[in-house]
């Protein structure tokens, strides 16, 4: 079972030190266990080269230990202080036109810079000895948000040099690297390995093959700058949970990959913010301006489950409106609850606030915190307050079990299909999302997983659109697996080198469903092709040859294949819309001998342990009733209001 547990991000920088111990007293008061602290202190701790002041740290650290608070620290490599620029401005990333990101707001490092990783191993260490052992401390965070603003990839001669030596390591010599990204189309072909640039700046678009690498390298890099701050900190703080707080909506670097060196990861949820800034229409906009994207949080709580190895938490949590949307509403009331409540109900650990007090200067300041800048407290006091007596009713929440349904999400397809989207609203995200919003409409509790062996053991049911190019071990546990499997479109389309397969897509996959695709098109909006009275396929289609093992279960107006099976395992030669994706589902849920229900719009559950959970996304009370079963509430009623949170659990688990 799982003792849930709420924090808050607080800055002590930002604030006079008289005022910290009645901060701590009222986080305490309102039932905070942790709060989040330091990661972009850079400047005060070091304020000029080789002095330091970590005084003030230890103070505020010991104010909170006071108050029984446990510490979460954060290092502050994001925020590279002034002089340090100053000292090696060559640490600037550079941008894909070649420019130097500059000082003034934060995330302006080249992950390449060996000189600039140097100075971060260097303060992590200080800091490490300082407060590793502190009783208070009872975790750490890594940077902050790798990538945010885009800044994964640098351009800058530092990354080239890097580059150039990761492709000899990786390619061995250069005839064999010629191969692989066929740069003997348009005379491309290279005699050394120093003779590789960056792919920018090019006349046309720069050879895919290369950009993947490009970006392999790039994630690689990510994953290197975090690992040497991870070994410093287990070095002087031993039995201290590292974390890192991942973002939304964002694959540019293997989250799975980088979470191998943390012992949770956790990401920063901004429902309201994200919802925004995605690709939906202004009707879906509208309708949920105020909580969100009903199925956003749940697929990212799943998805970064997946990274923590199942230990995962809630960095940041939008308390009331940001300041980074196009627009940026205020939370509906009881959003904050809802949005606290679908992370426990998916095994988070901690959900943690952004942020304490609403700073009045700089770039931030219309953003909200738990207090307005006043001290007064906002809206999302009330409802943290309202969230601990619920965790009073419902008491431990039950660990996460293995889900039956398993949805694949890769990091390298979502590279590939970025790099080579072949019709403009190609998304890979989107694609994986569509799927998954599918899945938990028909009620779905889902696990998010990579395209690993041990991911697809002991399910019923595995999903893998879009998957570009699968690994030998891979599709042999696909094969042996026993699970119902979806594919398709584009998987296993291209080889690792980013070719087409030999033997046409989907290459390998071919042995779990007998097609191969023989054309392609990508659909401009508006476009659609009927499959029958299902639904349809815009955005992208394919079409079938069929092999003698596999049959059409699904054919589209114009008599081509549009869903076709061998055996257990389907393949979809398109991009569905919601109604087909639902009638695929309904197929897939049958074979696997899945229950699927049909929620109204809106109503989402997540099943755990003997208990259903229930989230209303949507603007009326929605009826439980025909969705309880021998289920009885430890929180709510059959009537859920908008905004509203239930649990109820079978009777016989009940106490
Ligand atoms: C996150 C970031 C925080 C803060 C917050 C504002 O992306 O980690 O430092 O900027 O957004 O919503």
């Amino acid at each position: 079972m799982i003792e849930p547990k709420l924090a808050v991000c607080y800055y002590p920088e930002h604030w006079p030190e008289d005022r910290w111990r009645e901060d701590a007293r009222r986080m305490r008061e309102l039932g905070l266990s942790f709060v989040r602290i330091g990661e972009f202190a850079w400047s005060r701790l070091e304020p000029a080269e080789g002095v330091y002041d970590l005084d003030w740290l230890q103070r505020a650290i010991e104010v909170l230990h006071e108050a029984g608070l446990g510490v979460v620290l954060g290092t502050p490599t994001a925020t590279p202080p002034r002089w340090l620029v100053g000292k090696m401005p060559d640490m600037l990333a550079q941008d894909k036109e070649g420019r130097p990101r500059a000082f003034g707001s934060r995330r302006h490092y080249c992950f390449s810079h060996e000189g600039y990783t140097g100075e971060c191993a260097r303060i992590v260490t200080v800091l490490a000895e300082r407060f590793g052992r502190h009783p208070a401390v009872v975790a750490w965070q890594t940077d902050n948000e790798y990538g945010c603003h885009d800044t994964v990839e640098s351009y800058s001669p530092a990354a080239r040099v890097a580059f150039q030596k990761w492709c000899a390591r990786k390619h061995n010599d250069i005839a064999a690297l010629n191969r692989a990204w066929g740069n003997v189309f348009w005379s491309m072909e290279l005699s050394a390995f120093d003779e590789i640039g960056l792919p920018h700046l090019t006349v046309t678009e720069p050879n895919p093959a290369h950009v993947l690498d490009f970006r392999r390298f790039s994630s690689d890099q990510a994953i290197a700058f975090n690992r040497r701050q991870v070994e410093i900190i287990r070095r002087f703080s031993p039995g201290r949970a590292i974390l890192h707080n991942f973002m939304g909506a964002f694959d540019a670097f293997d989250h799975y990959g980088l979470s191998k060196d943390l012992d949770a990861a956790a990401w920063d949820s901004y429902p309201l913010g994200f919802l925004e800034r995605s690709r939906r229409d202004d009707a879906f906009k509208s309708r949920y301006m105020r909580v969100g994207d009903p199925d956003f949080q749940a697929f990212h709580h799943d998805l970064y489950r997946a990274c923590g190895r199942g230990r995962w938490w809630v960095m940041e949590q939008q308390p009331g409106a940001v300041n980074w949307g196009a627009w940026n509403p205020a939370p509906a009331p009881g959003a904050v609850r809802l949005w606290t409540h679908e992370a426990f109900a998916a095994g988070a650990e901690v959900v943690s606030y952004f942020r304490w007090r609403q700073a009045p200067f700089a770039q931030e300041q219309m953003h909200e915190g738990l207090l307005l800048p006043n001290s007064e407290p906002n809206a999302a006091c009330g409802e943290i307050a309202r969230v601990m007596r619920d965790l009073a009713s419902c008491g431990p929440f039950p660990k996460t079990s293995r889900a039956d349904v398993a949805l694949v999400f890769d990091y390298e397809s979502a590279w590939a299909w970025a790099i080579q989207p072949q019709g403009r609203d190609f998304s890979y995200f989107d694609l994986v999302f569509d799927v998954y919003r599918a899945l938990r409409r028909a009620g779905a509790s889902i696990d998010v997983v990579p395209p690993e062996p041990d991911a697809v053991k002991d399910r019923r049911l595995i999903l893998a659109p879009g998957l570009f190019a699968p690994r030998e071990s891979f599709v042999a546990a696909l094969e042996t697996c026993g699970a119902v499997i979806l594919l398709g479109p584009r998987a296993g389309s291209k080889t690792v080198d980013f070719q087409i397969p030999p033997d046409l897509p989907p290459g390998p996959l071919r042995r779990l469903v007998d097609v191969s695709v023989t054309r392609v098109e990508s659909l401009r909006p508006g476009a659609e092709v009927a499959i029958g009275d299902a639904g349809v396929f815009h955005r992208w289609r394919e079409f079938l040859k069929l092999g003698g093992a596999a049959a059409a279960e699904l054919r589209a107006v114009d008599g081509e294949t549009a869903l076709a099976r061998s055996e257990n395992a389907f393949y979809l030669a398109g991009w569905p819309d919601e109604r087909l994706m639902d009638a695929v589902l309904r197929r897939l849920f049958e074979s696997a001998g899945l229950t699927g229900l049909r929620l109204p719009e809106g109503l989402r559950i997540r099943d755990e342990g003997g208990r259903r959970h229930f989230f209303n996304y949507g603007p009326d009370a929605a009826d439980l009733r025909p969705f309880l079963g021998e289920r009885a509430f430890l929180l709510g009623e059959d009537m859920l209001e908008p905004c509203g949170v239930a649990v109820a659990e079978t009777r016989a688990a009940a106490k």
